[in-house]
């Protein structure tokens, strides 16, 4: 095992102890809400936001549990926009993460409940005091992920995405799209390790533009897996995206121009790590991991 996937593995591990014990449990008449969040939740899935969270932590010497309960609520947000984008009024699928989706298994109201909960249950945890002693550390935590999961991020990139359908973008209109829909949780998810330990601006904007580019090319690599990809690995359905007639890098450059940009934004994200020493070489990994993974 690499060094990568061990912490890769250690952040699953952890982030996975972590929403054990801080989400709420399956009781009450109001029980079948809270079973259908931990059935989202620990359906599977790679936890590549909270391991980002827990390495841009490491480089400023974050408190490990301040650093988990961040990424924690990163995923929460996450799981939540996978559970809404698998309704039939979105993308209608059926399998996710391996498992049936969780409108599928429930019902499509409880789905819509436990994503509610879920993205609200995300801010109840960073501004609990355990997430930071300064609260107003902990205020820029929760408007950073406001402003990634709402209107002017995923939820506006989600909008965009779905009015799209059947229509040519060009590129700079989907590079947009992508940023919105899948960059701006991830640029959150490598930006709360600076702002939990208070680094200096340069540190931030250093960490901003690694996102920036690693963000999009995770986007552009999801795309090729839904057209090349295997399904059984992925855990989910491919070849949705021509079927829907998403506009994605893939539909405008056809798979070869896209994977040639995914390589050179995985090669731009790293260069803007040259700030960070050794440290940061797991987030190097990370870029391209991007890239390179079949799931
Ligand atoms: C899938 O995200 C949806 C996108 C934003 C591209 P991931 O590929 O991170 O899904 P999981 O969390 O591993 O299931
Ligand atoms: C989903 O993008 C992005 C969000 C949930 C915000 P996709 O629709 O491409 O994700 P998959 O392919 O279903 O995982
Ligand atoms: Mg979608
Ligand atoms: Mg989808
Ligand atoms: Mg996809």
């Amino acid at each position: 095992m690499t060094a990568f996937d061990q912490a890769m593995a250690r952040a699953q591990r952890e982030v996975e102890a972590a929403l054990d014990r801080l989400l709420p449990k399956p009781e009450g008449p109001e029980g079948r809400l809270f079973e259908a969040m931990r059935y989202a939740v620990f359906a599977g899935g790679k936890r590549f936001r909270p391991f980002l969270v827990c390495e841009s932590a490491r480089l400023f010497a974050v408190a490990n549990e301040a650093a988990l309960r961040v990424a924690a609520a990163v995923e929460c947000v996450h799981t939540y926009s996978l559970v809404h984008d698998d309704l039939p009024c979105m993308d209608d699928d059926d399998l996710r993460r391996g498992q049936p989706t969780v409108h599928r298994k429930f019902d499509e109201a409880t789905a819509v409940l436990a994503g509610d909960a879920l993205l609200t249950f995300a801010f109840e945890l960073l501004g609990e005091p355990e997430t930071h002693e300064r609260a107003r550390v902990r205020i820029e935590l929760v408007r950073r992920l406001a402003a990634a999961a709402g209107g002017q991020g995923m939820v506006g990139g989600q909008m965009i995405d779905l009015a799209s359908e059947g229509k040519a973008l060009d590129i700079s209109t989907i590079t947009r799209l992508q940023r919105l829909k899948t960059g701006a949780l991830i640029a959150f998810s490598c930006e709360a390790g600076a702002v939990l330990g208070r680094a200096s601006d340069e540190a931030l904007h250093a960490l901003r533009a690694y996102a920036h580019d690693m963000g999009l090319a995770f986007q552009i690599a999801d795309d090729l897996l839904d057209a090349e990809g295997d399904p059984e690995r992925l855990g989910k359905a491919t070849a949705k995206d021509a079927a829907a007639g998403k506009a994605t890098f893939v539909s405008i450059l056809g798979i070869e121009r896209a994977r040639a940009q995914a390589r050179m934004l995985s090669d731009q994200a790293i260069q803007h790590l040259d700030l960070f020493d050794g440290k940061a070489d797991l987030l190097r990994e990370a870029a391209r991991f991007v890239i390179t993974r079949d799931n």
